[in-house]
């Protein structure tokens, strides 16, 4: 009929992090119930994403932003990643001094470039104004010089759905534990740590390594739309059959319609809202 336009039901779903750590679970929880309000007032999914990710970024319980783990020289170094549904992406790579590289990311979404990494990536978000602050890092327990402490690569993600059907999925990290400066994990590349495309994207979080050997989230991805498989029993795919279980994975998703799924092989808390529903 002419004139009539199909309206999506918003949704949001965000991740803390696979593996140790503290118990994150309301913390991340005060992130999906900001994307939840920006969404419900008729909000993009690229400001309820980014949003979100700013307040996991800005907790100092996440490795994100602020929280973010020291590389074994005690440098910290921060990634993020972002991309839409319709095929925009924006990525940074081991930044200094930027507790919110998700900011500097998403600035590079309308750009020719996708991607910046280290001391490039500072000049450019200095250029456009981001914010330059000494981020302190943490500690992991015995890091410097001890190879036999547990090692973490969680991060943080985000995956909002708007009422016009637009998805953005958004990631943030300080990287894995026990890891040198010049290091990439797997947030910041296309396919390993994060796809969207066509309604529906994935996220995923751990040992940066395995999830890029596996390409996990594009694996995913591409599993769910064969039709063959349903979203859960993707994930469920991807975690058991491209992840060795001694690696701390985990990932989220969310498809074009419907709540998000959450799954991992350790602790990881997730957290979804669909509008109709409470956190
Ligand atoms: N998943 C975060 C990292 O390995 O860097």
């Amino acid at each position: 009929m002419k004139g009539a336009c199909k309206m999506t039901i918003p949704a949001v779903i965000a991740h803390g992090g696979a593996g140790p750590g503290p118990d994150r679970q309301e913390n991340l929880e005060v992130a999906v119930r900001k994307a939840a309000e920006i969404l419900s007032a008729g909000g993009s999914a690229l400001d309820a994403a980014v949003q979100a990710c700013v307040i996991l970024e800005d907790d100092p319980v996440f490795n994100a932003g602020t929280g973010s783990v020291m590389r074994t020289d005690g440098s910290v170094l921060t990634d993020a990643s972002i991309q839409t549904g319709d095929g925009k992406v924006g990525f940074v790579i081991a930044m200094e001094d930027t507790p919110n590289p998700i900011l500097v990311a998403a600035d590079l979404l309308d750009e020719e470039i996708n991607g910046l990494t280290s001391q490039g990536a500072r000049i450019w978000a200095d250029e456009k104004g981001h914010v330059k602050r000494k981020v302190q890092g943490v500690s992991p327990k015995g890091q410097i010089g001890d190879s036999q402490t547990e090692i973490f690569g969680d991060t943080v993600g985000v995956i909002a759905r708007d009422k016009e059907g637009a998805i953005v999925v958004a990631t943030s990290t300080g990287g894995c534990s026990h890891r040198p400066p010049g290091r990439v994990g797997d947030v910041p590349l296309p396919g390993s740590g994060f796809w969207a495309q066509e309604g529906l994207a994935v996220a995923a979080t751990g040992i940066g390594e395995a999830i890029t050997r596996a390409l996990l989230s594009y694996k995913v991805y591409e599993k769910t739309k064969s039709m063959k498989f349903s979203l859960e029993d993707s994930m469920k795919w991807g975690l058991e059959s491209l992840i060795a279980p001694e690696h701390s994975v985990g990932m989220i998703a969310l498809g074009p319609k419907g709540p998000g799924f959450g799954i991992s092989n350790t602790d990881m808390p997730w957290s979804t809202w669909e509008d109709g529903t409470s956190i």
